[in-house]
């Protein structure tokens, strides 16, 4: 189940990613080291395309929070997804790269308006407002500056569902900080204000209820909450809307008992019930958005590490350390995320000792995985962990002046870097010195 896309066992035993092995990609790019599989998530995205567009006029987005560079914008535009942004810096990287401003949703809790401005200024394609403030914000830039068109606004509705995974990743419950809540009457009220913007254009309803979801009841559930809220605004306003983002956030396989869906089963419960209340409602049948990021860059990414240090508590526990750690992926210590791996260089063996992955990090809650079965590790090892293509780099941070590692980007047989592995010269670029501390 972890070797997806191009992974395989090679015949020397070793991972193979997008036809490199992996001891000579480390030879050539050392560790710790991000590994993407450009095939495997160009089959992402579009399986996901495809899958929904075989039942109605749909739009894929690829979430963009999940894994950002210059590689994966060309990537993603040349495989027809939109863009789902969530800061300016978001956005200006996306633009930098040229891709197509049509194609970007903006979103955001709290945009400044500095990158309101800006996502006009790009002609973002549509922006999609979380709150009033936003609202009025929004418009009162856009009646005061010189905007050529009608910026097209989606708002951000919070259902009131409560998909069932991690407590930070959770965003559809009323008691959340984003969107405008739907059971309490927040939602038509913020409808009837964009309505009556006479800057704004409202497209349609946007909403996301969490991330690393595998039930496909909470999708369906939400679809059907999202399609009577539409009728209710033609009834209360004659305003139909034409258009429904339903968000990210299908599950993904890190360990054992991780059950994805397929695309298909994804697409069929939003898309069932799109198209049933559209019928019983007597509506237009919406054009649906959705906007993955872990389902396409997640299971495409792979980490190596080089095992170093041993030690076991007689008894208890034995611990291997790896010369990364919560630096280069903060899950495990954040959501206590479990994620499989292997040793790269022994990929045929099977697993024979019981150890724990800790990282280099000075916190004992820097452990990458409790209770790994891997062929008696050795310093020197290559350890792989899958599935970390999406929130790991976009995550990654600095701490104990960790270096972040590199990434490549493999395929048929081919590394390139996309991303330089920092220095320690790197770390010192933004920092000054006051002259009377000199
Ligand atoms: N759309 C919106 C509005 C979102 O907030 C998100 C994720 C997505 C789409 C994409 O969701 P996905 O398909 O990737 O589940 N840092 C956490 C995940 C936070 C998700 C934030 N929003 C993690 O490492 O698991």
């Amino acid at each position: 189940m972890y070797l997806t896309g191009t992974m395989k066992v090679n015949k020397d035993g070793h991972l193979e990613i997008g036809g490199k092995d992996c001891v000579d990609l480390v030879k050539e790019f050392g560790t710790p080291l991000w590994v993407i599989d450009e095939e495997g998530f160009r089959q992402n995205c579009r399986g996901l395309k495809e899958a929904f567009a075989a039942r109605g006029d749909s739009r894929v987005l690829y979430a963009s929070k999940t894994l950002l560079n210059p590689a994966i914008i060309k990537i993603v535009e040349a495989e027809g997804l939109g863009l789902d942004v969530v800061s300016g810096g978001e956005l200006y990287t996306a633009r930098h790269y040229g891709f197509p401003m049509e194609r970007v949703f903006f979103h955001g809790n709290n945009k400044s308006r500095q990158e309101l401005e800006m996502a006009l200024e790009f002609a973002t394609g549509n922006i999609v407002v979380d709150n009033f403030f936003e609202l009025s914000l929004l418009e009162e830039i856009c009646a005061n500056g010189d905007i050529k068109r009608k910026p097209g606004i989606f708002l951000r509705i919070t259902p009131g569902v409560e998909a069932h995974t991690h407590e930070f990743m959770m965003t559809g419950q009323i008691d959340s900080k984003f969107g405008f809540t739907l059971p309490d009457g927040q939602a038509m009220e913020g409808v009837k204000a964009a309505l009556q913007c006479s800057h704004l254009q409202l497209a349609g309803l946007h909403c996301h209820i969490g991330s690393q979801i595998f039930s496909l009841d909470s999708f369906e559930h939400t679809s059907r909450l999202l399609m009577d809220f539409i009728a209710a605004i033609k009834k209360e306003t004659g305003y139909e809307i034409k258009e429904l983002d339903m968000g990210g956030g299908w599950g993904i396989f890190y360990y054992e008992g991780d059950k994805p869906a397929s695309y298909e089963n994804w697409a069929d419960s939003i898309w069932t019930a799109v198209h049933e209340k559209a019928r019983a409602l007597n509506l237009n049948t919406p054009r649906v958005t959705v906007e993955p990021g872990r389902a396409i860059a997640g299971p495409a990414g792979i980490t190596l590490y080089t095992v170093g240090s041993r030690k076991e508590v007689k008894g208890i526990r034995k611990y291997i350390a790896v010369d990364g750690g919560m630096t280069d992926n903060p899950r495990p210590a954040l959501y206590g995320s479990k994620y499989t791996a292997l040793l790269a260089n022994k990929a045929d063996r099977p697993g024979t000792e019981k150890v724990s992955v800790a990282g280099k990090c000075c916190e004992s809650g820097d452990m990458l995985i409790w209770d790994a079965e891997l062929p008696a590790p050795e310093a020197g090892d290559i350890l792989a962990v899958f599935a970390t293509g999406a929130y790991n780099y976009t995550m990654s941070s600095n701490y104990n002046r960790l270096l972040k590692p590199a990434m490549v980007l493999v395929k048929d047989g081919i590394g390139d870097l996309i991303l330089r592995r920092e220095t320690f010269q790197d770390l010192l670029r933004n920092e000054l010195l006051p002259d009377r501390l000199k």
